[in-house]
């Protein structure tokens, strides 16, 4: 469905709704069957009725963000404003919640909804999900109900998410997924029965999305059925937390010259690694995992301060899930937690992943790297002794491995 249309078709619901009308976007049998709606909710007692009557959700994303006192909070298409008003309640008066939606009727009948329930922490923005309009690292947590699987640019929807969000910000939201490649006719005769399943990703496409865009610890959990393997799904991510000041993000091959120049500081130092001289880019990327490549970069200037990135040990099937990393901080950056941010999303990545084993090999005089790899779960597996001769010295090499808890 084109946004134009979506958008008119959620204008009309909101005339109706301000019109004093009961609105259901789903079939009345799905409505009844109590998925949608807002039978997802169990805290909506002092709301406005027209708040609740509009409610178009397919979960309660409220519940699962876990707003505190304070934060301030971005609801993605925020609709009559249910979880907006909610999340206003539990972020008291030292937050703020934003209401995101593209039909202007829709902001009217949240704001109307807004004034009845006398929220003045709330404020309703009217544009598209996919070009935010918020500064970057402005919001602590953003939700959205039954909207994402709308978008027609989901990519572009999931990045500004990362954008506006705070290092350490948290994505919570409800929507409607596919556990499985639908075939497109029983595609049409779904979103034809529950209304909200315009082009819904599945499980594994929300995953790769999240992963892809720099969110970690991402998790899709089902909590509902609807049939024709469509469900109701809660999505959780985190950006990654790092020092004011910095960013964590995917790699791009823009940042290719300062990530070598970094990797070559590096080597210059003496203490990273046996290699001397920094490769190409085509020689850096080749054999490094594209989806475990991240970067640190300092938000005012956008300067890469640091970097991680891992290889696969082997590319025989009983190491799937092993990789061997490195990370690299710009020497003049040293002792500002970089090393430990990257390390740390790393590890989230990783898992996020489906490795169960990092290694990497440590100098033992390289005592700064080995306090912190130990400090984030890497454990000593032995040492080589003098087993490569650097700059004329032979030299040992610890052996570091971090398990996935159980493996
Ligand atoms: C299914 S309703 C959900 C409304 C609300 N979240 C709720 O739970 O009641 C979808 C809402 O998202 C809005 N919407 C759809 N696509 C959008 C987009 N690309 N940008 C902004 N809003 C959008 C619609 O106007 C509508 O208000």
């Amino acid at each position: 469905m084109a946004h134009e249309e979506v958008v008119d078709r959620y204008s009309a619901l909101a005339r109706a709704a301000l019109d004093g009308e009961k609105v259901v976007d789903c079939s009345p049998q799905e409505f009844d069957r109590g998925g949608f709606g807002p039978a997802g909710y169990d805290e909506t007692a002092g709301l406005p009725d027209a708040a609740v009557r509009v409610s178009l959700g397919c979960g309660d994303p409220v519940a699962v963000a876990e707003l505190h006192t304070g934060e301030t909070v971005l609801d993605l298409g925020s609709g009559g404003g249910i979880d907006v008003l909610l999340s206003a309640r539990r972020v008291g008066s030292y937050g703020k919640v934003y209401g995101l939606d593209a039909s202007a009727d829709m902001i009217e009948l949240a704001r109307s909804n807004a004034r009845e329930a006398g929220a003045a922490n709330v404020e309703f923005l009217h544009g598209a999900i996919e070009a935010i309009p918020l500064s970057d690292h402005s919001v602590d947590v953003v939700i959205s109900n039954c909207v994402i699987n709308l978008s027609s640019d989901k990519a572009a929807t999931v990045a500004e998410s990362f954008r506006v969000l705070r290092p350490g910000g948290r994505l919570g939201i409800s929507d409607v997924v596919t556990s499985q490649i639908l075939d497109p006719a029983r595609r049409v005769a779904a979103e034809r029965r529950i209304g909200c399943v315009a082009g819904s990703l599945t499980v594994a496409e929300y995953r790769d999305l999240l992963a892809a865009t720099g969110f970690v610890n991402a998790t899709v959990t089902l909590t509902a059925d609807h049939g024709d393997h469509v469900h109701s799904a809660i999505i959780h991510a985190v950006k990654p937390a790092c020092p004011p000041g910095l960013e964590i993000r995917p790699m791009r091959e823009a940042d290719a010259a300062q990530v070598l120049a970094i990797y070559q500081a590096g080597l210059d130092t003496g203490q990273a690694s046996f290699e001397t001289a920094a490769p190409s880019w085509d020689g850096f990327t080749t054999g490094r995992l594209p989806h475990l490549r991240y970067v640190a970069t300092d938000t005012h200037t956008g300067e890469v301060v640091g970097w991680v990135a891992a290889s696969p040990v082997s590319s025989r099937p009983v190491y799937a899930g092993v990789v061997e990393h490195s990370v690299y901080v710009h020497p003049g950056c040293q002792a500002h937690g970089i090393g430990r941010a990257l390390l740390t999303a790393f590890v989230a990545a990783s898992q996020d992943a489906g490795v169960w084993t990092i290694q990497t090999g440590i100098f033992p005089e390289n005592t700064p790297s080995l306090a912190l790899h130990q400090a984030l779960g890497f454990r000593i597996v032995g040492t080589r002794e003098r087993v490569g001769c650097h700059h004329g010295t032979w030299r040992d090499v610890l052996l570091i491995e971090r398990r996935v808890t159980g493996a």
